[in-house]
């Protein structure tokens, strides 16, 4: 082979990615180990890391309980887990060996004691994992702070959402800030570890291609939908309380926003990152008083089927009647020179028609059509599509001519560019990345304290706006977009929902 040949080979050939640093030895503490969050995704999440080498052996895993009988049934739990996610035996054992489980009481600093001992002997990282409910955020922090435990390179990771409204975030990052620094704190948003997510940093500031029309210039809307097929799962006791705003909204579809519509940072850092994505939801356009109802769609779901299966609707899950929203549709402005007049279509909802995430730049029309008399007779603007899940990639929609020497044709056709396919191996879980980022002392994936206050700010007068004015969510049938008066909001404006393909 030539060298220019080999380097091209090489060029395109299935490449993992390389580790950067090695990780230090850690102990990694879980608060609200036997929950959903941890068995779903952070066990997981570290067992495959260990998997690929990449954890020092020293390294354990803490998993603090509230309930004595979940000593017991925890090992088990979390061994099946492992095996549903394909791990083999001797990864699952070694994964095992690690974890010690104690049970502490978040208001008892009494029981903070053998995890006090533990860590105090240690000489690895110690990284604490706040999965609880947000009010539990301030007594656990104290309680260790009370016995040394926050000091030296101790990091606390907090899971989202930081509290229920600018007020109880601002309590919550108050009371934290008084324990341990703002350098040291990980409030985690997984969508920011999501491939795709990553990647439009990469795409945006990587290729000129795309950025030179990332503006009202050439971009004629964005819509951004986050759509998933479960219901309520095993969490009414949260869920209910929240809803789809709160859950989803203010941190993972606004971090979506905010990433696709910051500016350039002028150098891959954390803070430089975070300053860029705070503009971006301080220029939000604040949606307030009679524009609530015009401008945002709660929704709940009924009972319908999805993917042929009859479902439930979120009332018989729940077991009693609710006023949750389980879906929301939004038309935001981003009030930049950039972006001006420029709509962005948010929705999220469960229980929709498939399980898929993505952003969706429509760019404007051609100026002038030359192909007036070709079928068809208009021509679609091209659409670029983010896929964050399932097939995470981006597709181009073009027009194209159909080819033969006939009557000149056109049709859509697409660039289809899989990860999977184009690196040709396993896409990690978000939080296999965050995870191994807060043990480095990287932040840059991870929400400062101002981006999430700035994200209340504007969430708040919705939820304001709703309880005023008396917004009780439309109902919609699983399996289905959401209520017909999310189309409404789109087709307003003379444009439509762009449904996703799904798994
Ligand atoms: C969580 C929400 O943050 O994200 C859940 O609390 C939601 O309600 C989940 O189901 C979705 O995450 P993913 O990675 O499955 O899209």
């Amino acid at each position: 082979m030539t060298d220019s040949k080999a380097a091209q080979a090489g060029r395109n050939a299935p490449q993992s990615q390389p580790e950067r640093t090695p990780v230090p030895p850690f102990d990694l503490v879980i608060f609200g180990a036997s929950g959903d969050l941890a068995l779903r995704k952070l066990y997981p999440a570290v067992a495959h890391r260990d998997n690929e080498g990449v954890l020092p052996p020293e390294s354990r895993v803490i998993a603090m309980v509230h309930q004595a009988s979940h000593r017991e049934t925890l090992p088990g739990r979390i061994a099946t887990r492992l095996e549903q996610e394909g791990l083999d035996h001797a990864t699952i054992e070694r994964f095992m060996a690690r974890i010690t489980i104690l049970q502490a009481d978040a208001h008892d600093p009494g029981s903070f004691a053998a995890l006090a001992e533990l860590l105090h002997l240690s000489r690895r990282i110690p990284a604490i994992y706040l999965s609880t409910a947000p009010d539990l955020f301030v007594p656990i922090c104290r309680n260790l702070a009370a016995k040394g435990l926050l000091a030296g390179e101790a990091r606390v990771i907090l899971e989202k959402p930081i509290g229920r409204d600018l007020a109880s975030a601002k309590a919550i990052n108050d009371a934290v800030a008084e324990v341990i620094p703002e350098s040291r704190t990980y409030r985690i948003d997984h969508y920011l570890g999501k491939e795709t997510v990553q990647n439009l940093l990469v795409l945006r500031f990587a290729n000129t291609l795309f950025e030179r029309s990332w503006s009202s210039r050439d971009i004629d809307h964005v819509q951004i939908t986050v759509a998933e097929t479960v219901g309520l799962e095993a969490r009414a006791g949260y869920y209910d309380k929240v809803g789809a705003l709160r859950d989803m909204v203010q941190n993972h579809v606004l971090q979506l926003l905010c990433l696709f519509a910051s500016e350039p940072p002028n150098q891959l850092e954390a803070d430089a990152v975070r300053d860029e994505k705070l503009r971006v939801l301080r220029a939000l356009r604040p949606i307030t008083g009679g524009d609530v109802l015009r401008q945002t769609v709660r929704g709940q779901y009924i009972a319908g089927s999805i993917d042929g299966q009859a479902v439930p609707g979120y009332a018989d899950e729940l077991g009693q009647a609710s006023e949750t929203e389980t879906f929301v549709a939004l038309r935001c402005e981003v009030d930049t020179w950039r972006w001006a007049g420029v709509p962005f279509y948010l929705r999220t909802g469960k229980r929709l028609g498939a399980r898929s995430s993505e952003i969706v730049v429509v760019f404007k029309p051609v100026p002038h059509s030359i192909f007036s008399n070709v079928v068809p007779e208009a021509l679609e603007p091209n659409r670029l599509v983010l896929r964050l899940q399932p097939n995470d990639g981006l597709q181009l929609h073009m027009t194209m001519k159909v080819p033969g020497s006939g009557r000149l044709k056109l049709v859509p056709r697409t660039l289809d560019l899989r990860y999977d396919t184009a690196f040709g191996f396993r896409t990690p879980d978000a939080y296999e990345r965050l995870l191994t980022d807060v043990i480095r002392g990287d932040q840059t994936l991870f929400m400062r304290r101002d981006e999430v206050e700035a994200a209340w700010t504007w969430v708040d007068p919705i939820l304001a706006g709703w309880h005023d004015q008396g917004a009780r969510p439309h109902r919609y049938t699983a399996g289905s977009w959401g209520p017909s008066q999310a189309i409404g909001l789109i087709e307003r404006d003379g444009r439509s929902w762009v449904d996703p393909e799904g798994e």
